[in-house]
């Protein structure tokens, strides 16, 4: 069995059972539609063709939304590794999104329902979901926010915060939503490094029944972010918070003055024109501002949702993420609305007040299509079979997963208990950078659990060794993508240097996705795990060097090192091992307040779940602290060549 630099174990690849799907779903599905439009008869030839003329197939796929100019050129590969994709073409996401669909009977479609954990519940047609991202646009507007503009977006899981993220699109300005668990310095450092002017908050939201102070958090954000002029308050919760007169403003009061008209013309932007920012964690330092456009986005997100979770109209779809990660950006607000879909949104805890909370939300807005994590599955499962019996789930047909990857135990209780032995899971690779799904089944493809399978169509992707050499069958090595795809990160916001140096040029010439997979006999992939310093703590994906730094800005810590050890519900758990300053001492008090400093700073997700004191860390020569030799002390392996170890 392959490990990957956080421990994570490959599942076997051998003796394992097959799923095929059945004739119906198979002779039913969007992509056996497109492949027969094709004049082909498997899907191994669609896959061969697509991948043979890339930009014939992603054409065909931009063909199906509408442009109010079309491209000159599919992809422009002139000056790589900055690729440009429907160069030439006038568009805008929104209008795929909503306004395409307003001008037909969609318009009284349901667009996205949303339960609130204390049971209320809010539902949009397309019609009044474009009535309010049309009045909050004019807001936006009338507070000077232009096309370009980066507006940074902090809420929790209530339907503001997808409107928020359309009117942004819809004026032409790019957003920043910064994920609801994250905390003050992380908000704070990505309003910085945006320069954002406007902040969109919340007086709180739910949690368990708790109030999140997202008010409070930002509040201490903005006092480290000058740039930020106005911050525009959502009631959720109505409790008690400090508002500072001429910077915070009601979002209701904003929304019922007359600049706030539900008519506003959406934007006509290029192409390539930023659509958002998204940070994520890298290998060093601070998060990195990945961008998205229009066009190529709109295409990828598209395409992915209707071939691999084959959406129908008659479908209601819900992704169990939240629009604060990538996996909400695509496939719970952008993605649904293109295709034209229900969407359902749940604001709270999977298990409050019950560990049926999931399956009765399934039951009573019969959920036809559920994507969700590893991690939430094992938490759930754990629970046993009698929660999820109880209720209804007859209308599920398929389920999918993503973040990290699947054990086959948790595989086959999702399948057998929650799908009734019958529904397909779509285990979906993908990341940030990529804006879609890049290695994921069909419903047409037989599955074998644990394995993402296979490449999506018009998608190149290889295991290589170190100098870019195609692995053997069942060698692990690198993942790479070996050709562009449209979803693709443009580049780093203000670092276009590292865009190039992390994903392009480390292997030259193909993007390096930072996991090691290996690939079957039967071609089919296994992801192990990521081969840098990230860590997948319950599919969140945090930086070392993230947890680290909030540790250092305690004063009590002189020095600090955070590794990702192996747990059964989160797949991996942050271990901190601590250096303190002269004069203080390691006690569980101060491991607490260390732990509630992290929580404070960060979010509460990247809470070490323990800290060690220690005298020393290992380093490297040139001081780089080896956080190899910390996991393979702590699962008491061998540390394997320590030759660089400083001495
Ligand atoms: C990393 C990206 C984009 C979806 C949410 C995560 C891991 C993601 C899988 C999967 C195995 C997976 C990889 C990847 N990952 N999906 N189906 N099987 N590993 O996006 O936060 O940018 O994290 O998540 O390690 O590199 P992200």
């Amino acid at each position: 069995m392959a490990e990957s630099r956080d421990g994570a174990q490959a599942q076997s690849t051998e003796n394992v059972v097959m799923y095929h799907p059945s004739k119906d779903l198979v002779e039913n599905a969007n992509v056996t539609a497109y492949m027969r439009s094709k004049g082909l008869s498997s899907y191994d030839e669609l896959y061969k063709w697509s991948t043979a003329n890339p930009e014939e197939f992603w054409a065909d796929q931009a063909n199906e939304l509408e442009w109010f100019q079309t491209w000159d050129k599919v992809l422009d590969e002139s000056n790589a590794p900055f690729f440009q994709w429907f160069v030439g073409g006038k568009t805008n996401i929104i209008h795929n999104a909503i306004d395409r669909h307003v001008k037909t009977w969609r318009r009284n479609k349901l667009a996205m329902i949303w339960e609130g954990e204390d049971g209320s519940s809010r539902t949009y047609s397309y019609h009044t979901l474009n009535r309010e991202v049309s009045k909050m646009a004019n807001v936006l507007k009338s507070m000077g926010v232009q096309k370009g503009d980066i507006v940074t977006i902090y809420l929790p899981r209530i339907p503001e915060l997808p409107i928020a993220m359309l009117a942004c699109a819809k004026v032409g300005a790019a957003h920043s939503v910064v994920y609801g668990g994250f905390s003050v310095e992380a908000l704070a450092d990505r309003m910085s490094d945006a320069q954002s002017k406007i902040l969109i908050t919340a007086d709180g939201g739910y949690m368990r029944n708790k109030v999140i102070e997202l008010k409070k958090i930002a509040d201490e954000a903005m006092a480290r972010t000058p740039t930020i002029q106005n911050c525009i308050v959502v009631k959720r919760t109505g409790h008690d918070i400090a508002m500072e007169s001429g910077r915070d403003l009601w979002f209701h009061d904003l929304m019922s003055l007359p600049i706030a008209s539900p008519i506003c013309p959406t934007e006509e932007m290029d192409a390539e024109d930023m659509l958002f920012i998204l940070y994520t964690s890298g290998t060093t330092g601070r998060p990195k501002g990945v961008v998205h456009t229009h066009g190529g986005y709109q295409v990828g997100t598209h395409t992915t949702l209707k071939f691999v979770f084959d959406l129908k109209e008659e479908d209601r779809w819900w992704c169990a993420a939240d629009p604060g990660w990538i996996t909400g950006h695509s496939y719970i607000v952008y993605s649904p609305l293109l295709v034209g879909a229900t969407s359902f949104m749940y604001e709270g805890a999977p298990n409050y007040p019950y560990p049926d909370r999931w399956w009765s939300l399934v039951a009573r807005h019969a959920i036809s299509v559920l994507y969700t994590a590893p991690t939430a599955i094992r938490g759930l499962m754990r629970f046993g079979d009698a929660w999820p019996n109880r209720h209804d789930l007859s209308s599920l047909r398929l389920l999918g997963s993503v973040g990290e990857p699947i054990n086959p135990e948790a595989w086959r209780w999702f399948r057998d208990t929650i799908g009734a032995g019958e529904c397909p899971i779509m285990d979906t690779w993908w990341q940030t950078e990529t804006g879609h799904f890049m290695i994921t089944p069909t419903p047409v493809v037989p599955l074998k659990p644990g394995s993402a399978t296979r490449p999506f169509l018009g998608i190149d992707v290889d295991i290589v060794h170190e100098d870019g050499t195609s692995c053997a069958p069942d060698e692990d090595g690198t993942l790479v993508i070996k050709r562009p795809w449209p979803g693709m990160l443009r580049t780093i916001l203000n670092d276009p240097d590292r865009y190039k140096n992390q994903y392009w040029e480390k292997i030259p010439g193909m993007y390096n996705a930072g996991d090691s997979a290996r690939r079957d006999k039967d071609g089919y992939i296994w992801v192990i795990g990521r081969l840098d310093d990230v860590i997948k703590v319950s599919g969140y994906r945090l930086g070392t060097a993230e947890v680290e730094s909030a540790l250092v800005s305690h004063s009590a810590v002189a020095e600090a090192a955070a590794i990702g050890l192996p747990h059964d519900i989160k797949g991996n758990a942050i271990h901190a091992f601590v250096i303190l300053r002269a004069g203080f001492e390691g006690s569980p008090k101060l491991e607490e307040e260390l732990r509630a400093h992290v929580g404070h700073e960060l979010g509460p997700i990247a809470r070490p779940d323990e800290i060690k004191f220690v005298g020393s860390l290992p380093k490297t020569r040139s001081g780089k602290i080896m956080r190899r030799v910390l996991k393979a002390q702590a699962l008491g392996q061998d540390v394997g060549d320590v030759s660089t170890l400083e001495s």
